[in-house]
């Protein structure tokens, strides 16, 4: 059953924008941290799938720079997230010898967190069977402005290959398809610039309740859509 039904023209590139955390606790009356256990349970999961069914690129929006003003509680119950799931995992993805990449601006993250990205990028930079892109403290205009001052500051003319040098997804492909989940049919400040040609898709499924059908039945989507990246049909 695991590998039937994969579509044969599969992205290189899949992002997701992981919602419903809080929604699928409140369901079930537990506090909204279960449900963001339950959401990495779920990223585990569907991370590792993708990478099996030989999707080279996959990057989550795990912590956006407005989710920094939610309650401290649950803040530090992602931070603490985080650690726990670099710590149990990261052997896991060294293993698969899957490249760790960080999205976002880390520096105000507390320090042991810290500590274990930067082992986590660096014990993983060399690996080569897929890349896992994290968006951490991380906001499109933040992004192309830390660019643009970057370009001003070198007093250069920039063309777009050279300007996409300077984002945080330098030299990773833009993404061919986004899925964001919950319901809501918005990017929410994620790769604005990088998602130009991007195919959307949008589910009502709460984040925790993803599934390897719901994840194949995108891609099958996503197999029939046409791209003409604005040009006119041959
Ligand atoms: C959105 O749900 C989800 C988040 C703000 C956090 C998502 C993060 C993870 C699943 C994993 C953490 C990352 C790592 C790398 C371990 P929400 O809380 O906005 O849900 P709601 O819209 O139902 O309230």
């Amino acid at each position: 059953m695991k590998f039937n039904n994969i579509p044969k023209n599969l992205p290189s590139h899949v992002a997701f924008i992981m919602d419903g955390n809080g929604r699928w606790a409140k369901k079930r009356f537990l506090p909204r941290k279960a449900g963001h256990r339950e959401g990495v349970k779920t990223m585990r999961r569907i991370v590792n799938e993708c990478f099996e069914i030989g999707i080279p690129f996959v990057s989550v929006y795990a912590f956006s720079t407005e989710n920094k003003n939610r309650p401290q509680d649950e803040v530090d119950s992602l931070f603490k997230l985080m650690e726990e799931y670099f710590t149990e995992f990261l052997s896991e993805l060294l293993e698969k010898n899957i490249c760790v990449r960080i999205m976002g601006d880390v520096s105000y993250f507390p320090e042991s967190l810290r500590n274990i990205i930067a082992d986590a990028i660096k014990k993983s930079a060399s690996n080569s069977g897929g890349t896992f892109n994290i968006a951490l403290n991380y906001g499109a205009r933040d992004e192309i402005l830390r660019a643009v001052n970057v370009a001003v500051q070198n007093g250069k003319q920039l063309d777009t290959a050279a300007f996409s040098k300077l984002l945080y997804t330098a030299d990773l492909p833009d993404p061919d398809l986004v899925v964001r989940t919950g319901g809501e049919s918005r990017l929410s400040n994620f790769m604005l610039y990088q998602c130009a040609y991007s195919e959307l898709f949008f589910t009502k499924t709460l984040w925790p309740d993803f599934s390897q059908k719901l994840l194949y039945e995108i891609l099958n989507d996503y197999s029939a859509r046409e791209r003409r990246f604005g040009k006119v049909k041959p």
